[in-house]
């Protein structure tokens, strides 16, 4: 190749422009603070279409050299160059690049909140505790840890000793019979969405969530271009039938559902809707995600089947972790699917973290093959179930029939529904300026009257001390019953 075919030639006509200004801009005949001619002036000027220098203006843009103005134009960054002369990367800039889409303002504020010093009570983060955590076991397990064996890279698919634990704990608890080689130890049922996202999807495929649902609020599909088609979620989950138009216009990829104690709702998926689900997946060859951080939670000691339990031919994708039943911070999660897919996810796991940290997997696997555990999940569905009594009690009390929701039987949400004369900001800012913080509608995908109070994390006299303030925030706003009678 000749010196000249590998800089003009094989460089955009675009790029060469962008070369050029940026030369131009640092040289100081544009200094930071100036104007660069207009779009249509520069393409003028050097005969090529409009597109091509905006093309240009966009190169600038994001190396942080311009800024574009909306309605007046390109503005040389303050940044481009410093007192000694010196030229510094614009973070904000490279910040607001990334393809990874960052999480619901209302998400990152909810967090802020939480870690904040104020004394907030905490209906917002689905996680249990102190009192429901299973300390000394997890002490017990702590101790059996041989830290000097288990400190080198761990298997890429998860600790042979917890998936062999996890495997004997899937058929005992939920039914599902999957050998230690077809199961991924994955940091949560989050990283699993992920890993499984990235592994069998592209950008341009269509995926069926529920409306409103956990993933939803993830920017994890929209961050990979997948596009997400949301159905209604009602009293016993979604309507599987409505997934076969979508099918027939979108063809239809992946459906992503968690059928136990929904994340909203609550709500239990029936068995019926459970088998017609796995009806149309094999009909139209649509594999299942099934997302089941809850079964295990049922108050009264049901055995909910999971769809993996009833899935005979292989159609689902089955993930859950320990974070709702021991601990979120071991971020102990997994996937059980087809050894090809499991391998294909390990394969990415080990690219994206060198796999999973050996020390959380040892307690994991101690933990499910401990004796204790059967009577940790029986003190856990009692404790769950005192909570979630002690706030529906304390809501009647205070809000009548202001708040109106459904009691689930399981899970760690009560998803509810204002029937106050306000906005949805409105209500959140007065909450928390009251100091309790819980999860807006919007942010879960539906619309602007519901909210999801997480009962799990707060301790007794939090939940009460939490609906009270809720009551004093809200005391101030009319009914809406009282507004229309
Ligand atoms: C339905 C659902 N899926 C996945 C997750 C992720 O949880 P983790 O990564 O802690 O297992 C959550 C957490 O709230 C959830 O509710």
């Amino acid at each position: 190749m000749t010196r000249k075919s590998s800089t003009s030639t094989t460089i955009a006509k675009y790029k060469q422009i962008a070369n050029e200004m940026e030369q131009r801009i640092l040289c100081g005949e544009f200094p930071a603070g100036s104007w660069l001619p207009s779009e249509r002036a520069l393409a003028a000027m050097l005969e090529v279409n409009r597109s091509t220098v905006v093309a240009a203006y966009d190169e600038l843009l994001a190396a942080g050299i311009v800024k574009r103005i909306k309605g007046v134009g390109t503005q040389v960054s303050s940044s481009v160059l410093t007192d000694r002369n010196k030229r510094l990367p614009d973070w904000e800039q490279y910040a607001k690049a990334g393809f990874f889409q960052p999480n619901h303002p209302v998400n990152r504020q909810i967090h802020q909140f939480v870690q904040s010093e104020r004394q907030m009570i905490n209906f917002a983060i689905g996680e249990l505790s102190p009192d429901l955590l299973p300390v000394s076991l997890m002490k017990d397990a702590y101790r059996t840890m041989e830290a000097d064996r288990y400190a080198g890279y761990e298997d890429f698919q998860g600790n042979l000793k917890l998936r062999e634990a996890l495997s004997g704990h899937l058929l005992a608890y939920r039914g599902i019979a999957s050998p230690h080689s077809s199961l991924l130890i994955t940091s949560g049922a989050q990283q699993a969405l992920h890993l499984i996202i990235q592994a069998l999807l592209n950008p341009g495929d269509s995926v069926v969530i529920e409306d409103p649902s956990y993933a939803y609020s993830l920017p994890i599909f929209h961050s990979s271009g997948i596009k997400t088609l949301p159905i209604p979620v009602e009293r016993d989950g979604i309507d599987p039938d409505a997934i076969v138009p979508l099918h027939k216009r979108h063809r239809i990829r992946m459906i992503f559902v968690n059928p136990h104690f929904h994340n909203p709702t609550g709500t239990l998926m029936s068995t019926d809707k459970c088998a017609r689900l796995l009806d149309i997946s094999t009909t139209y060859g649509i594999p299942i995600v099934e997302d089941d951080p809850y079964s295990l939670t049922e108050y009264d000691g049901h055995r909910i089947p999971t769809l993996k339990s009833m899935d005979k031919d292989g159609t689902v994708i089955y993930i859950s972790s320990l974070s709702k039943i021991v601990a979120s911070g071991l971020r102990i999660g997994w996937i059980a699917g087809p050894q090809a897919i499991i391998s294909r996810m390990a394969d990415i796991k080990q690219q994206i973290d060198f796999g999973h940290p050996s020390y959380p997997q040892w307690i994991a696997a101690q933990l499910l093959t401990s004796e204790q555990f059967n009577a940790h999940i029986q003190v856990l569905r009692t404790g769950l179930k005192n909570k979630r009594d002690r706030v529906v009690r304390s809501l009647r009390q205070y809000f009548a029939e202001k708040i109106t929701f459904t009691v689930p039987n399981g899970g760690i949400h009560l998803w509810c529904k204002w029937q106050i004369e306000a906005t949805e900001q409105q209500l959140f800012r007065e909450a928390v300026s009251h100091g309790i913080v819980y999860a807006p509608g919007s942010i879960l995908g539906t619309s602007l009257n519901h909210f999801r109070l997480t009962f799990s994390r707060a301790n007794d006299d939090q939940i009460e001390q939490g609906v009270h303030r809720l009551f004093q925030a809200t005391k101030g706003f009319a009914t809406l019953t009282q507004k229309h009678s």
